[in-house]
């Protein structure tokens, strides 16, 4: 699992914050006013690296017939090292020439604005740190294996390249608006937790899907979650939980289809929305496009 989603943990991202420096490994590291700094590269660890590598092989040889077909390009069109941490700067060389996105190092979660900021200006903030080996199938935080290879193989396709970038700047005008709730409830059952129907059936294409071993299985095969057809207004109506796999996955049929939906200005939507009820993550509600509704079991983590 894992999520870099808005709105979430700004008390984990101090106490995240507060580790590093406690731990010095922010010592002589400059931090900039846009919380980026410079990949420490010489910090990983031998065991960073070999969970890297484990992680990747593990994702790797599951994926092919689970993730879509873009997510799989992707990631090999950017040649994403397998046996060590990637170098991020040999990443962006692919990225910025495919589609002008870039990857920067981070402690860990941003503050929301300043994550907006950076998706407006396509750059992609990823945690820098390696999770630890109790933590290979599970972590409520995004580490450097969930933000590169969950997300960075997305950002080479133009269409999700593009809505990255408005999901960004729509974070801003969000967050003016107080409607921050709202629009995370799209970035969660989208960029993190997305399916996609291809002719071939259903694929994954969100990050905290394919950064999961076990939520790869989970969401395609699971009778447990529901498994909707992609509605804006109902997923910005919807509960989600962080603790737990999805209750519910929501169906897009194609990326351009979630670039059109999301291009209209969401101001009157929010206003719109605001008065009425939410939904609890696994209800089915009248006028749902069910694709499979599930047996509402409680998912146990593995
Ligand atoms: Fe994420």
């Amino acid at each position: 699992m894992g999520l870099s989603s808005p709105a979430q943990f700004q008390g984990t991202l101090t106490s995240k914050l507060k580790e590093q420096f406690d731990a010095g490994l922010l010592a002589g590291q400059a931090l900039h006013a846009d919380f980026t700094m410079a990949q420490p590269l010489a910090r990983y660890t031998q065991a960073d690296h070999e969970i890297w590598r484990a992680l990747y092989d593990q994702q790797a040889a599951m994926l092919p017939g689970r993730a879509c077909d873009t997510f799989l390009q992707g990631l090999e069109t950017l040649g994403m090292a397998r046996d060590h941490v990637p170098d991020f700067a040999e990443l962006n060389e692919r990225l910025m020439r495919a589609t002008g996105w870039q990857v920067v190092a981070v402690p860990g979660l941003v503050p929301d604005e300043v994550f907006f900021d950076h998706l407006a200006n396509r750059r992609f903030p990823a945690s820098w740190w390696m999770r630890t080996p109790a933590q290979m199938d599970y972590l409520q935080e995004p580490d450097c294996f969930h933000d590169v290879f969950g997300h960075v193989p997305m950002l080479i396709n133009p269409v999700f390249a593009d809505y990255m970038q408005a999901y960004g700047r729509g974070g801003l005008k969000a967050q003016k608006l107080g409607a921050l709730d709202m629009l995370a409830r799209l970035y969660w059952y989208t960029v993190e937790f997305g399916l996609i129907r291809t002719h071939a059936g259903l694929r994954i294409y969100g990050a905290g899907i394919v950064s999961s071993k076990s939520e790869s299985i989970y969401a395609l095969d699971d009778a447990r979650p529901n498994r909707l057809g992609f509605d804006l207004r109902r997923i910005m109506r919807t509960h989600y939980r962080i603790d737990t796999f999805q209750k519910t996955y929501f169906v897009i049929d194609s990326f351009d289809q979630l670039f059109d939906a999301t291009r209209p200005d969401f101001t009157p939507l929010y206003a719109e929305l605001r008065d009425q009820r939410e939904f609890a993550a696994e209800a089915i509600e009248d006028g749902d496009r069910v694709l499979h509704q599930g047996t509402g079991q409680e998912p146990a983590l593995s």
